[in-house]
């Protein structure tokens, strides 16, 4: 009897919980934003820049902005301070993501870990991404690799513009954005699948790889109708998910032949001992449903290592030779901080990259200045959320506006200005623990290879600054050099960057 009561007190102190967290939700507003226009809400303030613009809008309506994108709700989150609040204290409600249209072409979200859904096939993907890709002993491993795939851009960049002079008369100058394409493609690929993914001569499949890879990005770049309005999906009216699916069809076949390959040498009993990635998904001893790895979910996992991995990082090495060259005497601090530390009898590797501040200060300050993704990855709510005291609802869009955040005056002096000083000795790092500073997002759904991205980008950018002496082209200054963004899956630069390399003598 007394248990009964007691349940029923229980059962009452309950529904009165219920009935109160109900009611004050339903006294929370969702966060100020621009009023819309009707059925297309804030497409137009958004625009084809819309980091650019949210950001503006800053200054209006504060650090958490709400948005209707036709019939999507969209929230904006542009402060360190309301970033803290979303990774620390909601990010398991905020782990979900917003699949955009053009993604799900050819199933891709469904074999996907980085665009996929929060739930037990992300967690299964996601460990052994961790436990067979990217531990530190695998990275460190890998440091030869690394340096093979810079050492045969670098030969590249040398011949094509001693080419340049001797065929064309030319004044040797080249266009950074090919050679490093091709450097991160080669280097994820020797990592993920123990080859190379273009300079492999006798591989000819190797252009179209990097010709599907850069038409992919360049029309995942354009804002997409359907995502605001899903009725138009069958009619697709910019083309936008009818290119996605060429394009990731030829990639995905273009992997598929290496995955049957492998797992025709596996077959045959001829295998060469890689033990790589591939390996490890092939052998992951799936328990059936959602554990299983279909070997579509493979191929899907190994290309979107290179779609995650591979412009990230290149345009990242791309704006930090940009900001160097428009900026000679940090250029010159750079070179001679190598040449004090490295010497002129070695190349620089990994081992020296913690020994050298001032380059550590150059990455940081770039990826502040040109963070990759400036909305992270679209993040979906899962639940009706309280969040710095507004209501966010079930299935909002999050947008987390990192290149807003990097350039906050509250959180940085002079924002807007290339300054790597401003790291040394302040202790902030970029692996998403200062919110102030996070060009990897943060919480459980951050970017898998960070330290394999920071390491590419700073060796990178080491080479390339001990290998040559580089100038600009005679019609450019640095005080004109144009710096304008372009939107791909990454943030390009609009104007691609070009420059004259002198090699120099060791
Ligand atoms: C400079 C280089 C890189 C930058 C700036 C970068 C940035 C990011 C960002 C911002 C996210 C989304 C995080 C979030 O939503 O909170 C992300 C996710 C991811 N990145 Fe990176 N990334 C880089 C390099 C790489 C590399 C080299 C790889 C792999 C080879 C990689 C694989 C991934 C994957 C798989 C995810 C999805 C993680 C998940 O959803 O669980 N990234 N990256």
């Amino acid at each position: 009897m007394q248990s009964k009561i007691m349940g029923e007190d229980e059962r009452r102190r309950m529904i009165v919980r219920l009935v109160k967290k109900s009611a004050s939700n339903k006294l929370l507003q969702p966060p100020p934003g621009p009023p819309g226009w009707p059925l297309i809400g804030n497409i137009f303030d958004v625009g084809m820049m819309p980091h650019q613009n949210t950001h503006k809008l800053k200054a209006k309506y504060g650090p958490v902005l709400w948005l209707k994108l036709g019939m999507s709700k969209t929230l904006v989150v542009q402060s360190a301070k309301a970033a803290e609040e979303l990774f620390k204290k909601h990010d398991l409600v905020f782990s979900d993501r917003k699949i955009l249209d053009s993604l799900t072409a050819c199933d891709f979200d469904k074999g996907s870990m980085t665009i996929g859904r929060y739930g037990e096939y992300w967690r299964m993907a996601r460990k052994l991404c961790s436990s067979e890709l990217f531990v530190q002993k695998k990275i460190s491993a890998s440091a030869p690799t690394r340096q093979t795939c810079i050492d045969i851009m670098l030969q590249w960049i040398k011949d094509d513009s001693a080419a340049s002079i001797v065929n064309g008369g030319g004044s040797g100058e080249i266009q950074f954005d090919k050679y490093l394409s091709l450097m991160t493609f080669n280097l994820l690929s020797n990592y993920v699948i123990s080859r190379d993914m273009i300079m492999d001569s006798k591989f000819e499949k190797g252009n179209e790889f990097y010709e599907a890879m850069n038409n992919l990005m360049e029309w995942n770049g354009i804002p997409n109708l359907v995502d605001s309005f899903p009725f138009l999906k069958w009619i697709d009216p910019q083309g936008i998910r009818r290119n996605a699916e060429k394009y990731l069809g030829q990639l995905m076949n273009i992997i598929e032949g290496f995955v049957k390959e492998r797992i025709q040498e596996k077959l045959s009993g001829k295998e060469k001992k890689t033990n790589d990635f591939l390996d490890a998904l092939l052998e992951y001893n799936g328990k059936g449903g959602t554990d299983e790895l279909s070997e579509r979910n493979v191929i899907i996992i190994v290309l979107e290592m290179f779609l995650a991995g591979s412009e990230t990082t290149s345009s990242t090495i791309q704006w930090g030779m940009a900001e160097l060259l428009c900026n000679p005497d940090l250029l010159r601090k750079l070179k001679d901080e190598m040449d004090q530390v490295i010497g002129n009898s070695r190349k620089v590797e990994e081992g020296d990259l913690n020994n050298l501040p001032y380059l550590q200060a150059v990455v940081k300050e770039t990826m502040r200045l040109h963070p990759s993704l400036p909305f992270l990855l679209p993040r979906n709510a899962m639940e009706d959320t309280k969040f710095m005291g507004y209501l966010i609802p079930k299935n909002t869009m999050v947008l987390v506006n990192v290149w807003a955040i990097h350039r906050d005056p509250d959180s940085w002096d002079d924002p807007l200005s290339f300054k790597p000083e401003r790291f040394i000795n302040l202790k902030i790092d970029s692996k998403g623990q200062n919110f102030e500073l996070i060009p990897f997002g943060s919480g459980r759904r951050s970017c898998i290879g960070m330290f394999l991205g920071d390491r590419m980008v700073s060796l990178s950018l080491a080479r390339l600054v001990q290998n040559f002496d580089w100038k600009l082209p005679d019609n450019v200054s640095p005080e004109c050099m144009d710096m304008r963004e372009k939107m791909g899956i990454a943030l390009r630069k609009l104007v691609p960057l070009t420059a004259i390399p002198t090699e120099r003598k060791f």
